[in-house]
């Protein structure tokens, strides 16, 4: 077969075609005494034809955790048997293969809270009938989210479900996306991830985060059965490799700015970088600190700015560590860098665009809506880009 006629028959994979990748490491970047579970990744995704670029992330379609699924099976009374059609799969398949693979066990729906009140006592859930009232919608959302399908399944066990109904009124089972953390230049057939592993409590119960904990615990190492797809991304670097870049990525934030910084040293981007990182503890949470540092010995990264929000009374976050270089950040601004934010965007990403704006006032003699307009202008030529979740 010519080389033509073998690249036009390889497959392509992508979100609806995944490929079945290895993961080969996996590595806690925490250090004893951590109250977190930050591990390191390393996705096989060699043979599959995929290409990723600096900002893309991989996606994940994970798979529930067996052992829940049989749980909720026999509080069901259901054996798992049982054929089941889920919207959007063209072919019926077995109760256990759907919760194991396409439906979500959390996130319980209003539909599924307005089916189950129907079928109890109006003495039972007196809570919930009360939030599904017009104006609670807000009461309603934080009840739904304290909860999970088994929490009211435990609680009305006289209640009885079609297999079929329960079906049609889950939600579905999503990929997850993930931050790419390596340089494409350095690992064309690896991906690395940086991916803080989610366990909480809610309404008395330990919960998992489904996605991080079967990468975690239920994946085999080296076994090529996770389905990954890359997902490509509005952020990236600037294709100026003299440009200027400032990262700001506290906590998993930090995963596309490890690959922008591998890739600028690889390539050997002439231009300055600056990294504003934090986490807890300098001690226990300093991800990837040996790089971080040779790259500052070396003079590769010109400033590392570090928050460690708890080694004081005070928190102390990335956006204070801007304030407090403001003079320099706006030199830098004003000479074309680049502005990168990535992480949690509830809190963090706010705080830091505010901090911006009171950075251009004070050393750029912006008033409230010059700043507004610089850093519009700025978004708009993709020197201010986020990649935040
Ligand atoms: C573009 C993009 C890039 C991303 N990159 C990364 C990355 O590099 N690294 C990374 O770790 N994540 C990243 N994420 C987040 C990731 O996609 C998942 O959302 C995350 O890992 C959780 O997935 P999960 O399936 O384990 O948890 P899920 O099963 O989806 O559970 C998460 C949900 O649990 C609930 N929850 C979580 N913690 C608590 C709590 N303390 N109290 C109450 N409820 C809680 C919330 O409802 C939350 O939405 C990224 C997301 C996007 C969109
Ligand atoms: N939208 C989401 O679902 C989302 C987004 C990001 C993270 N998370 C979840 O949070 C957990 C850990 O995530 P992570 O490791 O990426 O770290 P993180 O929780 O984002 O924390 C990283 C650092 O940011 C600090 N921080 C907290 N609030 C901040 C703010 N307003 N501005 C700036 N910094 C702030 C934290 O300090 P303190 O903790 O000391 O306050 C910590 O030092 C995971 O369970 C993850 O899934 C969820």
């Amino acid at each position: 077969m010519s080389q033509a006629e073998s690249e036009q028959e390889a497959p392509t994979f992508d979100k609806d075609n995944p490929f079945a990748a290895k993961i080969t490491e996996n590595r806690l970047l925490n250090k004893e005494g951590s109250s977190k579970d930050t591990r390191h990744f390393v996705v096989d995704i060699s043979g599959s034809g995929l290409k990723y670029t600096c900002g893309d992330s991989i996606g994940i379609y994970p798979t529930n955790d067996s052992a829940y699924v049989e749980n909720v099976l026999s509080t069901l009374n259901f054996t798992g048997d049982e054929m089941v059609v889920v919207p959007k799969v063209d072919r019926a398949l077995p109760l256990r293969a759907a919760l194991m693979h396409k439906l979500s066990l959390a996130g319980p729906s209003k539909k599924f809270l307005q089916a189950l009140l129907a079928k109890c006592g109006e003495n039972e859930l007196v809570e919930a009938r009360r939030y599904l009232e017009p104006g609670s919608r807000k009461e309603l959302m934080a009840y739904l989210e304290q909860r999970e399908l088994i929490d009211f399944f435990e609680e009305i066990p006289s209640a009885r479900w079609e297999p079929q109904e329960l079906v049609n009124l889950m939600k579905r089972l999503v990929p997850r996306l993930y931050s790419i953390a390596s340089s494409p230049t350095l690992h064309p057939n690896d991906v690395h991830l940086t991916v803080a592993i989610v366990r909480y409590q809610t309404n008395g119960r330990d919960r998992n985060g489904v996605c991080t904990t079967y990468m975690t615990d239920r994946v085999k190492l080296d076994d090529p059965s996770v389905p990954i797809f890359i997902a490509s991304s509005h952020f990236g670097l600037p294709e100026d490799m003299g440009k200027d870049v400032i990262m700001v990525g506290p906590g998993t934030g930090i995963a596309p700015f490890r690959a922008f910084l591998q890739e600028r040293d690889t390539r050997n981007d002439s231009g300055r970088n600056w990294l504003f990182f934090g986490d807890q503890h300098a001690s226990t949470d300093y991800l990837y600190c040996e790089e971080l540092e040779s790259w500052q010995k070396d003079g590769f990264i010109q400033n590392l700015s570090l928050a460690f929000s708890r080694d004081q009374k005070e928190k102390v976050y990335v956006q204070h560590k801007m304030l407090d270089k403001g003079k320099e950040l706006w030199d830098w601004l004003e000479s074309g860098a680049y502005f990168y934010v990535c992480g949690d965007a509830k809190r963090m990403a706010g705080d830091v665009d505010t901090a911006l704006h009171q950075i251009a006032q004070e050393h750029g003699g912006l008033d409230e809506a010059g700043a507004k307009s610089y850093f519009k202008d700025l978004k708009k030529s993709k020197r201010y880009q986020r990649d935040v979740y």
